[in-house]
């Protein structure tokens, strides 16, 4: 290729997975303010230092890894495009985490965000109230967030309602009732059709078992997926090191520092089936 004056696009190191576009300052920032030619970057570089305070709570720390960081710039490009996502992984795989960091954090101020946890117990009526008191009235039948903003709604858990008689989930019916038809009927003042406007949604769910049900095809077609996979091999190493407060800054040194890791509490396996030290903090 060389020879042939080729270069490679993708730089060498890594898999296609590990790199974003910078886009040359089309949308990117760039140093001078200058348009420039696009490159490919790892997703984590460029980011911030990232410093675990060690007065925090566990559940407050947010460790960027090259999983959530991708997943979540993901998240904000689709939910900016007014798509309806549904984050799908086994649990633990931090998909509340990283979403509900993105949507309270991460977005720009025209995304309003509300919280809904479903459980086996939510029923449908419950949902269409919740989701209901959160919007005004826009015009007569036509309901929706402040004009100019657009109201995501982040439903954690989606496939966990009971399945009723008929194998059913109402609440997830509901939604679905929502998406192919953009709204829903009054309970109140029967007959009359409530339009749901400027409305997105934003899901996560496991996959079935545990309390968890399969979910109806005709819901999940209107949404677009991001997978959350296990953690990779060198997102755990970054966790560890960051959990016990060292002070690492970018994802290539992680690979040199492998070996340094000083308490050793278990013997891991890594993504190629070597056997490595793990050591189990939390
Ligand atoms: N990047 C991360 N940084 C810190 N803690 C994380 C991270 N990802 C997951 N966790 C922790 O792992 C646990 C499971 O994460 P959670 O978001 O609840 O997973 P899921 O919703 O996919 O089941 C939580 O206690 C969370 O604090
Ligand atoms: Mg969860």
């Amino acid at each position: 290729m060389n020879e042939n004056g080729m270069k490679l696009l993708f730089p060498k190191e890594g898999r296609v997975y590990d790199y974003t576009l910078h886009d040359g300052g089309f949308t990117d920032p760039t140093e001078d303010g200058e348009p420039a030619n696009p490159y490919w970057f790892n997703w984590m570089d460029n980011l911030d230092d990232y410093e675990v305070d060690p007065e925090w709570q566990y559940a407050d720390i947010e460790v960027p890894t090259l999983d959530n960081v991708r997943s979540a710039a993901i998240l904000g490009y689709k939910i900016t495009n007014y798509n309806h996502v549904i984050c799908v992984g086994p649990t633990g795989t931090g998909k509340t985490v990283t979403i509900s960091s993105k949507l309270s954090r991460g977005l720009h101020k025209k995304f309003i965000c509300e919280f809904l946890v479903f459980s086996a117990r939510t029923s449908a009526n419950q949902t269409q109230d919740v989701i209901d008191s959160k919007l005004e009235r826009r015009r007569r039948g036509v309901f929706g967030p402040p004009p100019t903003k657009r109201q995501v709604f982040f439903i954690d858990d989606l496939n966990m309602p009971a399945l009723e008689v008929y194998g059913a989930q109402p609440p997830i019916e509901l939604l679905r009732q929502f998406m192919d038809f953009s709204g829903w009927y009054d309970r109140t003042n029967i007959g009359e059709f409530k339009m749901l406007i400027d409305v997105g949604m934003v899901a996560a769910m496991g996959p079935p078992g545990g309390g968890r049900n399969p979910v109806t095809m005709r819901l999940m077609r209107h949404f677009h997926y991001v997978s959350f996979t296990e953690m990779e091999y060198n997102s755990k190493v970054i966790f560890f090191y960051y959990l016990r407060g060292r002070d690492i800054k970018r994802v290539a040194e992680h690979a040199a520092l492998l070996p340094l890791i000083p308490a050793v509490d278990s013997i891991g396996r890594n993504d190629d089936g070597d056997e490595v030290v793990v050591s189990n903090y939390i």
